[in-house]
């Protein structure tokens, strides 16, 4: 959880600055967690560290989707029941994994509780009153694993005919119930409208292509409940069947922010910000859960932002294929900051990219060892040897000196830019392309060459590369602190920028370009390898 005022507190007014709300998808209970999952953690965290790192008021949501034939088949495969597998995944790794990527979610919501299922029967029966829903005969395929109804014509043909999901390249089921049905089709028109009014409400632009050209070949309405089993929220009006599994889930956005509980918190976080999906989820997220919300009378999210796939052999990462990895596994050899920035730097976000071993290593060893820790190292060590330890006062400065400082402002305005449009590798490719040009700086300026020069001017040059190098990096310390939350706490201390300047959850990415805000004076230390040389056995 954050370390954010609550927003849940009494005492945080309900007219306050409205928080930048961001989610992730709430995650089926069927396995552990997987990289793939992790992936959309990660990014949302990284979004909501840097706009707390704005000094912004934030609320960031994540959770588990317990609910459905999908969760229920696993529990009946592990001979428990579904509440009590539901509570022993969330417990033993849905959770846990989130301290294993060093997520900072304010919430946690599980679909089971009570906070959730007794609006999502209010919001329900609410729309069944205003004569949206009505009985029918769902005839069609039906894919588990996506939780779908699937239109005939997307589906892949299968050996021996069996249509199968073009997802999870399985077969789907043929079902024939009757169930209850949420009139969607009547919302095509102001959907249209939505996206025409608010261009940026499904990105990127392909997403965004992809939903416009959706809807507008018009919509079938949508069966909300399932009657064939009873794992899932009771409908109100008719305890025989159970509210499809996704009708349910994507309340969670509004019920953990208090919809119908905690206006106070409601009004301080709604509408959500983004809603961070991978792309194989776009399609509720950015049409049915708008409707929902049109038809209820709530107003809809600000975006609803894809993200691709990540592939492991070329293919999209799956349990059933035997392709997960857990995010343990990699963190374990790297750290969580080095998973986190990999996922983040390597991956342009919105498109699918691929993992592996090899790629990580590479990363790690030329961005992090020798690019980030190595400029880390060099520079304290060198105030430590030369000055005791003390940051020297700069002398007059040079044209190098203050190229960096002007290429510190443009990083800035530049991750700022790419932050907005959530451009995440851009963010963090300006913050490293300036770590870069640090370590250029001080490669150039051969400070332990001029520290042999024992001249009053020679003593002054050194202490001026210094303190522009250490300067340099009190700046990436705030700019990286969304992506590697633990080395930059660590750099910021070693720099004795804590002391000077307090918390870095306090500083302010707009002032991180501001130059010379650390002081001569502080105290540097040098400390343990912020990213210590791999094993030679390490995976590789
Ligand atoms: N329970 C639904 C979401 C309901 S939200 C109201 C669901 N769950 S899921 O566990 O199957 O997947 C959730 C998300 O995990 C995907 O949308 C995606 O964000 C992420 N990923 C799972 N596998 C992935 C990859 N291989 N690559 C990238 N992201 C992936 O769908």
């Amino acid at each position: 959880m954050s370390e954010t005022a609550s927003l849940r507190d009494p005492a945080e007014p309900a007219t306050g600055r409205k928080a930048f709300y961001i989610t992730t998808p709430i995650y089926y209970v069927t396995a552990p967690p997987s990289i793939g999952n992790a992936y959309t953690t990660v990014a949302a965290d990284m979004i909501a560290r840097w706009h707390r790192q704005r000094q912004q008021p934030v609320w960031f949501l994540t959770g588990t989707d317990e609910h459905g034939q999908k969760v229920l088949t696993a529990a009946a495969d592990n001979g428990v029941s579904p509440r009590e597998w539901a509570d022993r995944l969330v417990e033993t790794e849905w959770k846990p994994v989130l301290g294993v990527i060093d997520a900072s979610n304010d919430d946690f919501i599980r679909t089971t509780e009570p906070r959730h299922t007794e609006r999502v029967r209010e919001f329900w029966q609410a729309i069944y009153d205003a004569g949206d829903v009505y009985e029918g005969t769902y005839e069609g395929p039906y894919c588990i694993a996506c939780e779908e109804f699937k239109l005939p014509a997307e589906l892949l043909p299968g050996a021996g005919g069996v249509p199968l999901c073009p997802i999870h390249e399985r077969p789907v089921e043929q079902l024939s119930e009757v169930n209850y049905f949420f009139a969607l089709s009547r919302y095509a028109d102001r959907l249209l409208e939505l996206y025409e009014s608010h261009p940026t409400f499904v990105q990127p632009e392909s997403a965004r292509n992809e939903v416009v050209s959706f809807v507008r070949q018009g919509l079938q309405d949508l069966s909300i409940s399932r009657s064939s089993f009873d794992w899932g929220i009771p409908v109100p009006w008719d305890d025989k069947h159970v509210l499809y599994v996704w009708i349910d889930a994507l309340l969670n956005y509004a019920t953990a922010a208090g919809f119908g509980t905690d206006p106070r918190l409601f009004a301080r976080t709604w509408p959500a910000d983004v809603h961070l999906v991978g792309k194989d989820i776009l399609r509720f997220h950015a049409v049915i859960w708008p409707a929902m919300l049109m038809a209820a009378g709530v107003d809809p999210p600000r975006q609803v932002f894809a993200h691709g796939w990540l592939q492991v052999g070329g293919q999209k990462m799956s349990k059933a294929k035997a392709t997960a990895i857990h995010p343990s596994e990699i963190v374990d050899t790297f750290g969580s900051d080095a998973y986190r920035y990999y996922f983040l730097r390597a991956i342009a976000f919105g498109s699918d990219g691929s993992f592996s071993w090899e790629h990580m290593s590479a990363v790690y060893t030329s961005e992090l060892a020798n690019g980030l820790g190595n400029l880390a190292s060099r520079v304290t060590s060198m105030v430590a040897r030369y000055f005791s330890g003390s940051l020297p006062e700069p002398g007059d400065v040079g044209p190098a000196d203050e190229a960096l400082a002007g290429s510190l402002a443009e990083t800035v305005a530049a991750a700022e830019r790419a932050m907005d449009r959530l451009a995440l590798q851009d963010a963090v490719a300006a913050v490293e392309g300036f770590v870069g040009a640090v370590n250029g700086y001080v490669t150039e300026q051969e400070p332990w060459k001029v520290a042999k020069d024992d001249s009053p001017q020679g003593r002054l040059r050194l202490a001026t590369i210094l303190y522009t190098a250490a300067e340099s990096l009190r700046a990436v310390a705030v700019l990286h602190a969304a992506v590697m939350p633990r080395a930059s706490q660590a750099l910021w201390e070693r720099l004795g920028a804590a002391d000077q300047l307090g918390p870095l959850s306090e500083q302010s990415v707009a002032e991180a370009g501001t130059w010379g805000r650390l002081a001569p004076g502080a105290a540097v230390r040098k400390g343990d390898p912020l990213f210590p040389r791999l094993e030679p056995d390490a995976p590789a």
